[in-house]
Formats: structure tokens, C-alpha cells, sequence
């Protein structure tokens, strides 16, 4: 079961600024400006389009996949002209904590690669831990395999992909697992992007337990905290999607909130934000509901007010006590 390790590729977080991809006019277009020509029929420019407009923040993410964007690009140039460097190695990690985006984007990844011809498919197999290792002996290689088969032909993001190392049990199957892997990961890299996810800290501790696995991470991309400028701006556009929207009072008093959120146990970043906002579709039905004849109002309809935020538990109680002993509480803000 063992593969040999290829050789480090070094990895640059930092990757220096390289220009976006531009758009090119039409008029641009033509057979003398081959880049232009498969630009625009990559379809490519509305791709990474969509991801600045429908994703806020993320500055470094966006670069690091409109840099994966260009180089897949320039490589099936290349691959025209019969200069040929093989499939580049695009197994990454993303890294950050809950909430921070990592299997949007990974959707939107695999949406890119397929664009782009690296993958056939271009579809999402989510998995943890649970899905790849078997409780008995003999039982791992085939669930390993079996999802391995489902997601050939576009991406696998594993989510807290660490569990699959648990040095504290000798014969833990989840080696087995990584073993499988590993040798896919190498031999299948044409036609299988595999994305490791989880909290930054345990990722580097579990690359740093596994270097076979570290050699084929050829990206590695981590997902920031937002601020609460961010937080709002999610916020916006996720009621934007829902048709709802905030008055006046309501984005102030929804800053506020977040910035107490912010502070307390559990926070999820922009699934917080989500969470915070089905709750206040709630207490606005409720309030419509005490007042049928607001319902027949298009703007009570769409329009969260103060009250449907104001009542959270978040402002009637103060400090870190609310959350102090009783961690299920917590959720509920
Ligand atoms: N930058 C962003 N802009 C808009 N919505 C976001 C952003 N990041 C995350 N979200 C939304 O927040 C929710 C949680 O994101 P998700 O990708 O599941 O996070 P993670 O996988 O890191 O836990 C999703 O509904 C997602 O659409
Ligand atoms: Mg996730």
C-alpha cells in the first residue's frame, strides 16, 4: 500500500500579487490573441465574476483561485501549442474556522475546474471522516474506495480531514484510509481534485504527522475570520437573496448584535450570521401574525425591523454569564 513520496513542491502562501484576468472586449478578440480566445470561451470571466459578487471578503482567497484559473488556462494553451508539463498537482487545504466559507468555495472550485476541462464532472463530494473509515477489520479499503469512485471526475473535500489520524490508537483504520488516498491522490490527480478542510491549527499538526500527505497538498488556502463590516455585508446579502431587507434601525441594531455574537462561545462567522437571521424570519412572521392586516403590505412583508432582532437573548442578558455553564443555550442567541 505504500507510495513513494514525490519530491516537495514548495508551497507559497504568500503568492506575490499577480494581475487579475482581465476582461477583454470583444473587439480584442481574435485569432492573433489566443489567450483573449480561450478566455472568453472558458466562459471563465463570469465564473470568477460571480465569486467576487457573491462572496464578500475573501481578498486572498479570490487571488489564489483567479492564479489556479490562469494557470489552467495558460497550460491548455500550452497544451495546444504541444508544450506539455503534465496535469499540475491541485490538491489543497483550506484552512480556518467554522464558517469562514470553505465548502462555498469549495463548490465554486469545483465549478471552476470543470470550466476550465480539468475535471469531467465538476461536482462536490462532501465527506468526514465517518464516510472513509469502516468499524471492523476489511471494512475501510471498500468505503474509501466507494467514495473515491463517486467523486472521480470532479472534487472530494474532506471536512476535518485531521480525524483521519489518531496516533493514540496503533491500529487505527483511518491510516488505512490515507493510504488509499495518498496513492489516488497521485495517481488520479488528472481527474480527482482532493480538498482537506479543517481548523488551521489541527491541519498543520496533522500535516505536520503525515508528510505523504503534506507533498500532495500543492495549495494551501486559509480562510480568515471576517470583521463585523464583513459580517453586516453577508448579512445584506443574504437578505437580499431571501427578499427581506433591514430598515434603517435594524442595520444598527444588527451591527451591535454582532459585535456581541462576536464575543460569545460558538460563534460561526457567517453561519452565525445565517442562523441569526432565520431567527429573526421568525420572531417577523410572529409579529405579522399578532397583525394580519400588515401581511397585505409588500414592505412588512420584506422588511425585518429592530423588535425582530432586539428580542434575542443576546440583548437581554449581559456579559459571558448567559453562556457560562449551559453551552446548548448558547446556540439558540
Ligand atoms: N464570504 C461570504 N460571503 C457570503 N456568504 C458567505 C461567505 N462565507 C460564508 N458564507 C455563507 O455562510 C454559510 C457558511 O459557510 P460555509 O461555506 O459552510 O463555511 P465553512 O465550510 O467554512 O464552515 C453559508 O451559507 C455560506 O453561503
Ligand atoms: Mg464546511
Amino acid at each position: 500500500m505504500h507510495t513513494p513520496d514525490t519530491p516537495d513542491t514548495p508551497d507559497t502562501p504568500d503568492t506575490p500579487d499577480t494581475p487579475d484576468i482581465p476582461d477583454i472586449p470583444d473587439t480584442q478578440l481574435s485569432t492573433a490573441n489566443p489567450f483573449a480566445l480561450a478566455l472568453a470561451s472558458s466562459g471563465i470571466s463570469e465564473l470568477l465574476a460571480q465569486l467576487d459578487r457573491e462572496l464578500i471578503g475573501l481578498a486572498p482567497v479570490k487571488q489564489r483561485i483567479r492564479d489556479i484559473a490562469a494557470l489552467l488556462l495558460v497550460d491548455k494553451l500550452r497544451a495546444e501549442r504541444g508544450f506539455t508539463a503534465g496535469a499540475p498537482s491541485l490538491h489543497m487545504c483550506f484552512s480556518g474556522n467554522p464558517g469562514t466559507g470553505k465548502t462555498t468555495v469549495a463548490l465554486r472550485m469545483a465549478a471552476i475546474l470543470h470550466q476550465l476541462g480539468y475535471v469531467r464532472k465538476g461536482h462536490l463530494v462532501a465527506v468526514t471522516r465517518d464516510d472513509l473509515v469502516g468499524q471492523y477489520i476489511g471494512h475501510t479499503a471498500p468505503k474509501t474506495k466507494e467514495v473515491l469512485k463517486k467523486a472521480m471526475g470532479g472534487v472530494l473535500f474532506i471536512d476535518e480531514a485531521y480525524y483521519l489520524y489518531r496516533p493514540e490508537n496503533e491500529r487505527d483504520y483511518g491510516q488505512e484510509a490515507i493510504e488509499i488516498l495518498l496513492q489516488v491522490m497521485e495517481n488520479n490527480r488528472d481527474d480527482l481534485v482532493v480538498i482537506l478542510a479543517g481548523y488551521k491549527d489541527r491541519m498543520d499538526q496533522f500535516f505536520a504527522s503525515n508528510p505523504g500527505m503534506s507533498s500532495r497538498i500543492a495549495h494551501h488556502i486559509d480562510f480568515p475570520d471576517y470583521g463585523v463590516d464583513e459580517l453586516a455585508q453577508i448579512a445584506d446579502l443574504m437578505l437580499k437573496t431571501m427578499q427581506y431587507r433591514f430598515d434603517d434601525e435594524a442595520t444598527r441594531v444588527f451591527s451591535n448584535y454582532l459585535q456581541r455574537r462576536m464575543q460569545q462561545p460558538h460563534f460561526a462567522n457567517a453561519r452565525s450570521v445565517r442562523n441569526a437571521l432565520d431567527r429573526a424570519r421568525l420572531r417577523h412572521a410572529s409579529r405579522l401574525m399578532q397583525d394580519p392586516l400588515s401581511m397585505a403590505d409588500d414592505a412588512s412583508l420584506t422588511t425585518i425591523t429592530a423588535p425582530d432582532l432586539l428580542a434575542s437573548r443576546i440583548f437581554s442578558e449581559t456579559g459571558q454569564g448567559m453562556c457560562g455553564k449551559d453551552n446548548i443555550s448558547c446556540q439558540q442567541h
